[in-house]
């Protein structure tokens, strides 16, 4: 199986925590699409959703799938998402589609976090496969560039992209994330960080990951 399938498999396996008339937080990325598809096929059974993008919101209002603004919904029940990487403490990576800020939100608003990833997503030590991303305030960009460089990271602005709320991105090179709620915890005091796509405080409930001989199941011990 290649990655997308891996990604199919996690996506359609998702729906199995879904339940009848509630609110679904919807994340962003090629997983997430095929979650969409097949959130779909029940879409008549739940109340709707909330999105994490623009880009999520076009694809869920061209299936017609209700989209719901955040702020009038009384309870998200679960929110489902992809990551960039996820370590064994549930904690992840994400912003490589650069919607971190709004996933950010919808996770934290909801009851119940569902990752869905294919198994090379999955790292002993944050940090050891891609950068981490952080939203910036336009006008702060190179102010943080330095804060970070002062962290021991190598920040790169990841060119022509601008978030949907009007920021850019820098992208971390050179960290080895020991202790990921403290960096979050840091990094997310920088004035001009928006967010950082460090997942630490707030980390998965649910971690769906699809490798070779099937659909891995790992639930939070509480
Ligand atoms: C977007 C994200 C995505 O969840 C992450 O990049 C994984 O994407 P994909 O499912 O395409 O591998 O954080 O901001």
């Amino acid at each position: 199986m290649n990655h997308d399938e891996l990604k199919k498999a996690v996506g359609w396996k998702a729906l199995h925590y879904i339940k009848p008339s509630t609110i679904i937080g919807i994340g962003t990325g090629s997983t997430v699409s095929h979650f969409i598809d097949a959130l779909y096929t029940i879409k008549d059974k739940i109340e709707g959703t909330v999105s994490s993008s623009l880009c999520s919101t076009q694809k869920l209002k061209s299936l017609g799938i209700p989209v719901f603004n955040l702020n009038q919904v009384d309870e998200v029940a679960v929110y489902v998402d992809g990551a960039d990487e996820i370590n064994p403490q549930m904690q992840m990576i994400k912003g490589g589609g650069a919607a971190l800020t709004r996933e950010k939100i919808v996770a934290a608003v909801a009851k119940k976090f569902i990752c869905i990833v294919d198994s090379s997503k999955e790292v002993g030590v944050l940090g050891s496969s891609v950068p981490l991303p952080v939203e910036v305030i336009p006008m702060a960009r190179v102010y943080v560039a330095r804060r970070l460089i002062q962290l021991g990271g190598l920040p790169e602005y990841r060119l022509n992209v601008i978030t949907d709320n009007g920021n850019i991105i820098l992208d971390v090179y050179n960290l080895c994330i020991v202790d990921p709620i403290f960096l979050e915890k840091t990094i997310n005091e920088i004035p001009g960080v928006v967010t950082v796509g460090l997942f630490a405080s707030r980390s998965a409930d649910v971690v769906l990951i699809g490798t070779k001989n099937g659909v891995k199941t790992i639930v939070k011990n509480n």
